[in-house]
């Protein structure tokens, strides 16, 4: 008998034929975001999860589903999953890294340039009809080629975008990240290392791709807002929570920065009704990875790490992008 497998949300229907030839499928063909009970209820008799990114699995949940051997998503931010109570119940985990590199960088890319020259602001101003004659200052904004791009996690994603900035726009590159960077790496992108409080006083446009964690909550408030320049813009593409989003509204408010892109918001998909009503901001919804041939990538990679999780012959290929690839050892000894 195949082992049955949960799709938690739609996905495309070339994965799930796929995943048909090596599992019983249950499908979300509705897309429906099911409560924390429902997913429970669906899971039980379930050896593997695919997951979209969002799907909470803590011990309690672990608990509960006590058959399941496999959880997978096809995101790479996986602060939803507590990896060390997987470890502990021999549930695999895999994330989906690399795939997504560089669309999300040029989301990133685009939305700091948006928020740099006021896209958003300007389309909505011209929609409105309010364009009636030229101005000599009329949505001028701030330069981005040759200004200094500061990023705050310096990953894959953060490097991709450090890339873009250096080679195409001539702008200084300066990072914050826990670790440095190797002085080649260094090099190659023409990066400088600063500490937070540096980056945040010395970027022109601020990327923020830190990864999500109890350490990062909050990682840009009040203070943080107060030490950027007032000329300065910030673009949020790595997860909500990392900025204070009603500090935020209250800075761009005040004019403590110009002007702030965000793809990802506290307890979204909720905005805080604060941003709703800032002009200087540019809110997009969690889209900075999709681009259709990368969503597609991302899913068959979540494919292949369920579909090698779950083999058990002896010599089978190991889950390509595990984080916990010991749990197998352990399982297929
Ligand atoms: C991710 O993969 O973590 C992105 O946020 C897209 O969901």
């Amino acid at each position: 008998m195949k082992p049955q497998v949960l799709v938690c949300r739609r996905i495309f229907p070339e994965t799930l034929e796929r995943l048909r030839e090596h599992f019983a499928v249950e499908a979300n063909d509705a897309d429906v975001v099911w409560s924390r009970d429902e997913l429970i209820a669906r899971l039980q008799g379930k050896s593997g999860a695919f997951l979209t990114g969002t799907q909470p699995i803590d011990a309690t949940l672990l608990d509960a589903c006590p058959d399941l051997r496999a959880v997978c998503s096809m995101a790479v931010g996986y602060n939803n999953i507590d990896v060390p109570a997987c470890t502990a119940r021999g549930v695999l985990v895999s994330n989906a890294p690399d795939v997504l590199t560089e669309t999300t960088a040029d989301f990133g890319f685009a939305l700091m340039m948006a928020t740099a020259r006021r896209i958003a602001e300007s389309e909505h101003f011209l929609r409105r009809g309010e364009w009636t004659k030229w101005s000599v200052d009329l949505f001028a904004g701030a330069d981005v080629h040759g200004a200094t791009l500061g990023i705050l996690g310096m990953g894959r994603i953060g490097r991709a975008i450090a890339r873009r900035g250096a080679r195409g726009f001539a702008m200084p590159v300066v990072y914050h990240n826990r670790s440095r960077l190797d002085p080649a790496v260094e090099a190659e992108l023409g990066a400088r290392w600063l500490t937070k409080e540096e980056l945040l006083a010395t970027a022109d446009h601020l990327v923020i791709v830190v990864p999500y964690s109890a350490e990062s909550h909050h990682l840009v408030g009040e203070a943080e807002l107060k030490r950027m320049k007032p000329t300065a813009t910030l673009t949020n593409i790595a997860r909500g929570g990392i900025v204070d989003d009603r500090a935020l509204a209250a800075a761009l408010r005040a004019g403590t920065i110009a002007a702030a892109g965000l793809d990802v918001f506290e307890g979204e998909p909720a905005v805080h009704p604060d941003l709703l009503t800032v002009a200087n901001v540019v809110l997009t919804p969690h889209i900075a990875s999709a681009s259709l041939p990368t969503r597609r990538a991302m899913a068959e990679l979540a494919a292949d790490n369920l579909i090698a999780a779950l083999d058990t012959r002896p010599g089978a290929a190991l889950p390509p992008t595990a984080l916990n690839p010991e749990v197998l050892g352990r399982r297929r000894l």
